[in-house]
């Protein structure tokens, strides 16, 4: 970001962009409820005489010393114009308060409950005590509650199980005792559960494992006790979302909960520093999404499932006396593990401690006891169908309705945005948030292009995403744009930029959520730099060599042209590895928009000459914007810029190698000290860029062969960024 005030050029492009977002969030506060822009939240309208009542309450209860909400002054009309700090209105209502890290102290008030259409509470990292006010449970519209990192004491109040419509509940290290609300998951829609780092104590209620939409639940470090309940997912146990579940440091006892396992979606389990008993859950070994997994300082016994051991180290099981076979240093005392499927496994290691002592009139005991075994359990089950079908006679009306409701409400990965009217789609990927935290997230914009504006979106739990707002009237109608986005949502490389979600608006506005990369654009990277950071070689290589990947990826695995491949349209993560973005955005758009694209492309010096005939771009215009980020990347040169003779780069590039003064062309900084390393490595690159931006399309080479060459020149990055793309590529 700072990088960006560097060069007056994006400084000045970024006043503009600040220039026009006064006229934008006008249009915005239309459409969301919680403005998605920071700072302009007022929707004009006098706030109603009960909830100016009520804020003034609420003030008065807060401790504010650092007079951060001197702007709450008596001037009623304020309130919901957009001049009281965290306030946000919608027709004279406040819907949201948004007040964390204010250094807040003094309590809530009871008061709050006046607010009858606040949906969101966000009064996180504050000093705030007291309790948690029971109003705030009852009010009708309630989504999300973020409270975390208070002092806030006494228990969870009954009421806040009563909001149907409640989404998110984080209430996490404050001073909170009493029991979990067994109510708390009567909403449909809670998907984000914490009440860790409290002082909670009792028993985890059966209700919350039966919740569908729950994919979230950190109870950690409490003094929760008994058995957890092992009704986990329902029957069938797919359609529940749920990811994570912490349940480490209490007190919790009993087996560890084998119905877990039918919940294919689970990535993190952690049950370590309780006092569990019994054996690992075979069904464990078939959660194919389990990246993480705890079972440490337990009283658990029997064998570590082998997937579970190969998978995670002995920090995940040590501290459990009995527990054998996760490592080296763990062996079991007899032998071998898990000879055939067994529906207890406790039952299997007690028995093969006792298989050496048998004798053959124990074996001919044993069988005879089996077959009388077998056969009264046949009869306890053919008494139990009858039984059964009985039953499902006289209660099938009813059921088939149950079923049905339980389905649509886990309604696969579609989420409403309720009263906004919105809907909001997933795609696979880290993040968890609902319509609304998308829209009520704090952003700040990033940049504009053709296509619209890109914000950098902080949501409530800190995670950070790119957010897209697509420009009115560019984006095709409803039914197609959905059967593309899908289509996209599915592309996964480690070069390309992934989709993760989209969300479509009540008014047909349409954002797409993307991965944030903190490093920026490659443009902003290479031009906007101090002259203290150097880019060396190894880097610019290891950046052109990923693009060739992404992009052959994009022309042979999904048949798909960028058309719009420039430096800033390439996006750098930790690593500064590169990320392609925009990809497949071409498609989404309506034709016209997409000619006026072409035509921009132009301007930025990344368009092939020959589309000014085409209307269409194809691999081979691609290769040409690929050939101008290698010349950009060896020469430091930014093909945007005018030239002093009004060239573009590839020709400044070309008339300069033609008059032999080849090391002329090469950024200074490539020049100092690796030049003599690879001076050959900078000229087959260059020769190779050249062949890329060859005036004649048929001359140019495919994306394979652009990778092949770079790969050749530099080998032993090939191998080494090969492994990477592939671990990287496996994990997402
Ligand atoms: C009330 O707050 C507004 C907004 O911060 C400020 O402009 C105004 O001067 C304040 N009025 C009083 C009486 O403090
Ligand atoms: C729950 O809250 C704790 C403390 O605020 C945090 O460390 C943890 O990551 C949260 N859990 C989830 C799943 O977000
Ligand atoms: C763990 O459970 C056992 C009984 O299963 C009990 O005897 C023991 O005191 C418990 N330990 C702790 C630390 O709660
Ligand atoms: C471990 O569990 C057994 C029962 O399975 C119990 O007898 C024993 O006291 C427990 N040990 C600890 C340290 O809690
Ligand atoms: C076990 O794996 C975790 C990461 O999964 C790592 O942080 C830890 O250092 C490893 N511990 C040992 C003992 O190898
Ligand atoms: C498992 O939990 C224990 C105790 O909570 C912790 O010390 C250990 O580092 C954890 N293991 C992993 C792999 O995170």
């Amino acid at each position: 970001m700072n990088q960006l005030g560097k060069n007056p050029f994006h400084y000045m492009h970024f006043m503009l962009e600040r220039i026009s977002i006064s006229r934008w969030v006008f249009v915005a506060l239309l459409f969301f409820a919680c403005g998605f822009v920071s700072g302009e939240k007022g929707d004009g309208v006098v706030i109603t005489q009960s909830d100016f009542q009520a804020l003034k309450a609420i003030k008065q209860d807060l401790i504010d010393s650092k007079g951060l909400l001197k702007s709450w002054n008596s001037t009623s009309n304020g309130a919901c114009s957009g001049e009281w700090v965290g306030i946000t209105c919608v027709k004279g209502e406040v819907v949201s308060i948004a007040l964390p890290w204010k250094r807040l102290g003094g309590k809530i008030s009871e008061k709050i409950g006046q607010l009858q259409s606040l949906r969101r509470l966000s009064l996180h990292d504050n000093f705030l005590t007291g309790p948690i006010p029971n109003s705030l449970g009852l009010l009708p519209n309630l989504r999300a509650v973020y409270l975390f990192n208070n002092q806030l004491l006494g228990s969870i109040p009954l009421s806040i199980g009563q909001s149907s419509g409640l989404q998110t509940l984080d209430l996490s290290n404050n001073k909170l005792n009493g029991t979990i609300p067994p109510n708390l998951s009567n909403s449909t829609r809670i998907y984000r559960l914490n009440l860790s780092f409290n002082s909670i104590s009792g028993s985890i209620p059966g209700s919350l494992t039966q919740s569908p939409s729950l994919t979230l639940l950190s109870l950690q470090y409490n003094n929760l006790s008994g058995p957890v309940p092992d009704s986990w997912g329902g029957n069938g146990g797919k359609v529940y979302k749920l990811q994570i579940l912490t349940l480490d440091h209490n007190k919790l006892n009993g087996f560890i909960p084998a119905t877990l396992g039918n919940i294919s979606g689970i990535t993190q389990l952690d049950f370590s520093q309780n006092n569990f008993t019994g054996d690992i859950p075979n069904s464990f070994s078939s959660l194919p999404n389990l990246t993480y997994f705890n079972v440490s300082y337990n009283n658990l016994s029997g064998i570590v499932p082998s997937r579970l051991s190969e998978k995670f180290n002995s920090s995940s099981f040590v501290g459990n006396f009995q527990l054998c076979g996760y490592s080296s240093s763990s062996p079991c005392p007899s032998s071998p593990p898990q000879i055939s499927p067994s529906p207890s496994p406790e039952v299997l290691t007690n028995s093969q401690r006792k298989h050496r002592k048998l004798n053959t009139k124990d074996i001919i005991l044993i069988a005879a006891g089996a077959l009388l075994l077998v056969l009264f359990l046949l009869c306890c089950f053919l008494l139990f169908c009858l039984i059964r079908r009985r039953a499902k006679k006289a209660k099938n009306g009813k059921k088939e309705g149950q079923v049905e409701k339980a389905v649509s409400a886990s309604g696969g990965e579609v989420e409403s945005g309720g009263e906004v009217g919105g809907k909001l789609v997933h795609f696979d990927g880290p993040f968890v948030f609902a319509a609304d935290d998308l829209l009520c997230a704090t952003a700040e914009i990033m940049g504009k292009s053709t296509y619209g504006t890109i914000y950098k979106a902080t949501l409530e739990d800190g995670n950070q995403v790119a957010v897209k707002r697509l420009r009115e009237k560019v984006a095709k109608g409803q039914k197609e744009f959905e059967t593309e986005v899908v289509a996209l949502g599915k592309i996964r490389h480690p070069n390309v930029l992934a989709l993760r979600a989209y969300y479509l608006g009540p008014k047909g506005e349409k954002l797409l959520v993307f991965d944030y990369m903190p490093n920026g654009s490659l443009a902003s990277f290479l031009h906007a730099r101090g002259p203290e950071t150097i880019v060396n070689w190894p880097t610019r290589m290891n950046i052109a060599m990923s693009i060739t990947r992404g992009l052959c990826y994009l022309h042979n695995d999904e048949n798909i042209i960028h058309g719009n491949l420039t430096s800033s349209n390439v996006l750098l993560d930790e690593q500064k590895n590169p990320k392609i973005s925009d990809v497949g955005l071409s498609r989404l758009m309506t034709s016209a928009a997409n000619a006026n694209v072409i035509a921009t492309a132009g301007t930025q010096g990344y368009r092939a000459p020959e589309l000014s005939k085409l209307k269409n771009a194809n691999t081979k215009t691609d290769i040409y914007s690929l050939g101008v980020i290698i010349l950009e990347l060896l020469t430091g040169k930014s093909p945007g810029e005018p030239t002093t003779d009004g060239v573009d780069l590839p020709q400044w590039v070309a008339s300069i190698v033609k008059e032999e003064w080849t090391n002329e062309v090469f950024d200074v900084e490539l020049m100092r000290d690796d030049a003599f390393n690879s001076g050959d490595e900078l000229l087959n690159t260059l020769k190779l860029a050249l062949h890329c931006v060859d005036p004649s399309p048929s001359a140019r080479p495919e994306a394979q062969q652009v990778l092949q060459q770079l790969e050749e020149i530099k080998p032993e990055m090939a191998a080494v960024s090969g492994d990477d793309g592939a671990k990287a590529g496996g994990g997402d």
